[in-house]
């Protein structure tokens, strides 16, 4: 029976756990992907009022660890001791503000393991037997005959080491039934729902017991079995319960009740199974709860490529955060990749990110807004006017919607998309100047009350979108919250209470202050810049040729993104009378938002293509250099269909 210590679910709390990490060697990005997600989650949960608990920490014991003590010619003490320390100097740099950090070496830890070693033992849980099998060790996962195709370790492919030894088994096999009816019960508790479906049918193949123990013959460095000095428990056994650990299982009770069970334990796909199913009927076994849910993040790539220490691609965050700064990276990270799928990394995607998102979109509009406040309104937000037209409205709408978007995509875990809608209001924000067009207003003393609300309109967006954006930049954030003059913490900021159009105070002095976020130009960029003047010329044509080509000028009517795309926008248009949709890859430069209403030309005699199962009918025109896309547009109006000659 599971014992209910269920947290009530009126107490507002919430506990969140990264895997803890080996310390065989330094961080990499894959640990920093994780910690960065489990800290964006933290924070919007501090803000949405919730108390919040988010644990990391270090998995310091097995053979992994021993064996590459020996190399450097240290003990597993030593090494453990040196490298903790790359870790927990690298949080603070990314950002991260976490509330627990557990190393498995730590007593309190020690404590806990055997105390639950000692109960399923007493229980019957445990028992004494013979292991018979296959080893990884840079897995740490003893593999059995059947699961095997030759002498390689099916999750890393590296060589495996047979061993037969006397053990210890928790009986995993008994609790098969109770964990196929819990997941059942409990759908939430394994995403994406793609990983849950491989859990659920590998369970249903049929669990076998599961070794727990290694001898002190062939290991050493691990917990001892409380009753048996001849075994140390295995390290994912003891690694798992970390979770209670940072709780207070076993000695701070009230601690426990509070927090338990988790909300989250993010890990990567490659060990959901641990987090699963030795977890979950860990926990059966000894009257724990589950966690509500273990979410499985994607690996990256780099560059297209495995990244593995042999390649020498290994993305180092220490270095990221030197070249570019912690929160760009952050963005990055979160914002490139949908978040349960693979993604790949480079340095130029995360540039092209810096620049297009961060520098253009969001930087240029805290920097012209604080412009024109310095300008016209002597550094004071402007008082705002009851009258309220149509782009202010929209704008106003947005913003809500945004608002409420967002905070149900991070609920679900679609953090990139939350990003995504938050960017969109942010590039709306941007039109709602070229529609207002302040600068002209800025000329006519008459228009001032004009001028002033569409300020403050500007202001108040800013303020919201730091808000947002706080869980995922927070030093950015905060200058941006400091430029606004903004007194209140940002950290103290509630998301029922200010998320509410309308909070900022008029007559606030805005502190315009360096860029906020630079441009990043690339050596090679400006290398290959100059090459695009040398571009080879293409062949001239006849005027008869040109003359095949009917280019046309077209309307968009409506436009949205092609699912499953990062570049592509499907656009409807109409041309004279005719109606037409056609494919653009252009979503990276315009949203879907921004192209609508917009006179473009296009070529209107191409043969039709099928671009992801959509027939486009036709082609836009741009012109593109190395860092921008930009449509072509119409220099005074003129009626859609028109011809161009
Ligand atoms: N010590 C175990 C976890 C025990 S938790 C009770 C462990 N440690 S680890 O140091 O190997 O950390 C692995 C984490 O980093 C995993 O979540 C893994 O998925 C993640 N990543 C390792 N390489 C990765 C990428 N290339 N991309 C994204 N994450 C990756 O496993």
């Amino acid at each position: 029976m599971i014992n209910m210590n269920k947290k009530e679910s009126k107490e507002k709390t919430f506990y969140i756990t990264t895997p803890i990490y080996y310390v065989n060697d330094v961080p990499h990005i894959g640990h920093a992907y994780t910690t960065i997600a489990a800290d964006v989650l933290a924070r919007y949960k501090k803000l949405s009022g919730y108390d919040v608990i988010f644990s990391t920490g270090t998995d310091e014991h097995g053979q992994k660890i021993a064996q590459s003590a020996e190399k450097a010619n240290l003990t597993p003490q030593q090494l453990t001791d040196n490298v903790v320390l790359k870790f927990e100097k690298l949080w603070p740099l990314l950002n991260i503000e976490y509330d627990e950090f557990v190393r498995t070496t730590q007593e309190r830890h020690i404590r806990v393991v055997q105390k639950l070693f000692e109960k399923l033992y007493q229980q019957g849980d445990i028992y004494k037997g013979e292991y018979e099998g296959w080893y990884c060790v840079p897995c740490e996962t003893f593999w059995t005959e059947t699961q095997l195709t030759d002498n390689t370790c099916p999750t890393c492919g590296r060589k495996i080491e047979k061993i037969k030894e006397e053990g210890y088994f928790f009986k995993m096999s008994k609790y098969e039934e109770q964990l196929l009816s819990f997941i059942e019960k409990n759908p939430k508790c394994i995403q994406p729902k793609v990983r849950k479906n491989e859990i659920v049918s590998f369970i249903k193949s049929g669990l076998k017991d599961q070794s727990i123990t290694r001898t002190k013959k062939s290991l050493q460095w691990g917990i001892d079995v409380p009753f048996d000095s001849n075994h140390v428990i295995y390290v994912w056994y003891d690694a798992l319960i970390n979770y209670l650990t940072a709780v207070g299982y076993n000695s701070d009770e009230e601690k426990f009740k509070k927090y338990w069970p988790a909300d989250i334990h993010l890990v990567g796909k490659d060990i959901i199974r641990f987090h699963t199913i030795i977890w979950f009927t860990m926990l059966m076994a000894a009257g724990i709860e589950p966690p509500r849910m273990v979410f499985a993040h994607g690996w990256w790539t780099i560059e297209g490529e495995k990244m593995s220490k042999s390649k020498g691609n290994v993305v180092d965050p220490y270095k990221m955060v030197e070249e570019f700064g912690a929160d760009v990276f952050r963005y990055f990270l979160m914002r490139e990749v949908s978040f349960g799928q693979d993604g790949n990394f480079s340095k130029d995607l995360l540039i092209k990110r810096n620049n297009y998102d961060l520098a253009n979109d969001l930087g240029n509009l805290v920097s012209r807004t604080m412009a024109m406040i310095s300008q016209y309104f002597d550094k004071k937000i402007p008082y705002t006017t009851n009258e309220i037209e149509k782009y202010d409205y929209e704008l106003m709408e947005l913003a809500n919607n945004t608002i409420k978007t967002y905070n149900k995509k991070i609920n679900d875990l679609s953090i990139n998309v939350a990003l995504e809608t938050v960017w969109q209001f942010i590039r709306r924000t941007n039109k709602y100047i070229d529609q207002t067009k302040p600068w002209i207003l800025g000329k006519d003393e008459s228009k001032k009350d004009r001028l002033s609300n569409i300020l403050y309109n500007l202001s108040e967006s800013i303020r919201l979108i730091t808000i947002l954006i706080y869980p995922f930049m927070p030093v950015k954030a905060k200058e941006i919250w400091g430029q606004l003059g903004i007194k209140t913490d940002l950290e103290k900021v509630s998301f029922q209470k200010n998320m509410i159009w309308g909070q900022l105070k008029p007559e606030t002095l805005v502190k315009p202050g360096k860029v906020i976020f630079p441009r990043i130009e690339k050596k090679e960029k400006i290398e290959e810049k100059s090459k695009v003047k040398d571009k080879p010329q293409k062949e001239r044509v006849s005027y008869e040729d040109f003359q095949k080509l009917d280019l046309r000028i077209a309307k968009v009517i409506s436009a949205e993104e092609v699912k499953g795309t990062d570049r592509l926008l499907k656009l409807n248009l109409k041309i004279g009378e005719e109606e037409r949709t056609i494919v653009a890859g252009i979503k990276e430069h315009y949203s879907a938002e921004e192209i609508i209403g917009k006179k473009i030309v296009v070529v209107y005699n191409l043969q039709p293509v099928k671009l992801r199962g959509i027939e486009s009918n036709g082609m836009l025109l741009a012109a593109a250099d190395n860092e921008k896309v930009v449509l072509l547009t119409i220099d005074k109006d003129i009626s859609e269909g028109s011809i161009i000659r």
